[in-house]
């Protein structure tokens, strides 16, 4: 198979995004030996410190480069025509650390994020700005089976990068009436992209997270299911070992959450996998 490369996108937040690029990242690359990269791709830097201790990201912000130096000069980004020994250009290789390592062979790379990745918003514009990621992944992406981007919630020249660089776009929704009302504006927008552009990305599905047995989750989710055919068969639970997990750099996995809560991910991940073609 090649890789493939999906963004994990709502631009609502808070309905689960970085939860579930963690935790899916987590069970492929252990579970299906797969390597893995995932990309921190919003300024908040959550997934960063999901997998990796204050310590580690300390250490990896010392040494090596992290997702905001890709909207630094663009020759920096995809090299000089004729080489340029005074620039120093930007690779996947100085931006990845390993925070996972399986026995199967199965890895999980990371590249980092920072809030400085916030002021390339502001200074939106210049040269191939949308392509920056494309252009970081196109050489060097077929090592990994998989890349997993974690997008940021509001639409901008990010939301473009992660389009533009994507085979898919899965979008975890979160079943109350508000997370709901964005989904036709996610499509929208996803529609105006493929119009616009050569690659095409495609929706992988929409996928309920966060779900309980409250009676108005249950009123959003039918009303979801009769506006869109593309959802997922499997919902995410709510379970309270994600965000417990998470502090403690744990995917739900390696809590002591019942098994019930970890087989729901991993029916997820099953599903997640035939759909990708
Ligand atoms: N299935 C779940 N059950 C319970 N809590 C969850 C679940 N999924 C995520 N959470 C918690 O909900 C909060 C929001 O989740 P998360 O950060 O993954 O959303 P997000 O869409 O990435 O948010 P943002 O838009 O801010 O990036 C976090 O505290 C997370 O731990
Ligand atoms: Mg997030």
């Amino acid at each position: 198979m090649s890789t493939k490369v999906i963004s994990i996108l709502n631009m609502k937040g808070g309905v689960g995004k970085t939860t579930i690029t963690l935790n899916l990242a987590y069970a492929l690359a252990k579970d299906e030996n797969k390597k893995v990269l995932v990309i921190d791709f919003d300024p908040q830097a959550n997934l960063s410190s999901g997998l990796l201790t204050y310590d580690e990201y300390e250490a990896h912000r010392k040494e090596k480069k992290v997702i905001s130096d890709i909207f630094s000069e663009l020759e920096q980004v995809i090299g000089p025509v004729t080489p340029n020994p005074s620039i120093q250009s930007i690779t996947l290789d100085n931006m990845v650390c390993r925070p996972r390592e399986f026995e199967g062979g199965g890895y999980i790379d990371l590249v980092p994020s920072e809030l400085e990745l916030s002021s390339v918003l502001e200074r939106a514009g210049g040269t191939s700005i949308e392509r920056r990621l494309h252009y970081i992944l196109k050489n060097k992406k077929n090592r990994y089976d998989y890349v997993l981007i974690d997008c940021s919630p509001t639409y901008s020249v990010l939301t473009n990068n992660c389009l533009v660089a994507s085979d898919y776009v899965l979008i975890p929704v979160k079943p109350d009436p508000f997370s709901a009302r964005g989904i036709p504006l996610l499509l929208r927008k996803i529609d105006l992209h493929n119009r616009a552009n050569e690659e095409r990305v495609e929706v992988l599905g929409i996928v309920f997270s966060m779900v309980s047995e409250a009676q108005y989750v249950k009123s959003v989710k039918a009303e979801v299911y009769r506006e869109h055919s593309n959802v997922f068969a499997t919902e995410i639970r709510f379970t309270e070992h994600y965000p417990r997990g998470w502090f403690e750099n744990k995917s739900i996995f390696e809590t002591n959450a019942q098994l019930d809560f970890k087989n729901n991910f991993m029916e997820f991940v099953s599903e997640f996998e035939t759909k990708i073609v």
